[in-house]
């Protein structure tokens, strides 16, 4: 149920202080390293971690990236979601490694079973991850750069699958609620 707020309050973030994190993108990358690093490292200790291991938090701003891409453009919201859509989707994948991490650490103990549909857009959206930094990006051609981003929407399908069989009344029926929204908007975009 938290992602719906986080979902909130990070769409606000972008429409009124999209230009500071566009400004400020390498030091919240920095910011947001510690803390995954952290929030890893004490998982079993501090409540407060719960939204980073349990990967709500990483999924409520990847949850944005993949919404843009389905928005008209034009509209206010389309605009201040595209224009930080890269800083949300490098500071996502950052918080949502404490949290595969530690159910990969939990499997190779013994103590669960493989989380293939976690890992599969996990590895799939660790190549996007790298050529998100505009450093890598500028050497590769924008053809191949393109290509290579088409990736992210078999890892949204499998991240969806994750969720509806990892996760439970009452946030089954969020992720599904979710998940309607950017399959109706982006076919109607793709097919318009
Ligand atoms: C790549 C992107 C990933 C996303 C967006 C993601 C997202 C999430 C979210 C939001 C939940 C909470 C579901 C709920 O409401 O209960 C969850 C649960 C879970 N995830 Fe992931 N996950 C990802 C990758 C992974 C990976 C790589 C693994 C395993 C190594 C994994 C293993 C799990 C497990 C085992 C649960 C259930 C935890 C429980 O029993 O409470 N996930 N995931």
């Amino acid at each position: 149920m938290i992602t719906i707020p986080f979902i909130i309050l990070l769409t606000l973030v972008s429409l009124y202080f999209g230009k500071t994190i566009r400004k400020q993108n390498t030091k919240l990358y920095v910011g947001f390293t510690v803390l995954a690093i952290l929030s890893f490292l004490l998982r079993y200790k501090l409540p407060f971690t719960e939204p980073l291991n349990q990967g709500y938090l990483g999924f409520s701003f990847l949850y944005l990236v993949m919404f843009a891409g389905a928005l008209k453009k034009g509209s206010r919201l389309s605009k201040s979601l595209m224009s930080i859509r890269r800083e949300y989707s490098i500071i996502g994948f950052i918080l949502l490694s404490p949290h595969s991490f530690k159910y990969l650490v939990e499997f190779l103990n013994g103590d669960r079973s493989f989380e293939w549909f976690g890992i599969l857009p996990y590895i799939i959206m660790l190549p996007l991850f790298v050529t998100s930094f505009m450093i890598i990006r500028k050497k590769m051609s924008n053809k191949a750069w393109i290509k290579l981003q088409r990736f992210a929407y078999i890892a949204y399908i499998l991240i969806f699958i994750h969720l509806i069989i990892v996760a439970k009344a009452p946030n089954l029926f969020v992720y599904i609620i979710l998940f309607i929204p950017y399959i109706v908007l982006k076919l109607k975009k793709e097919l318009s």
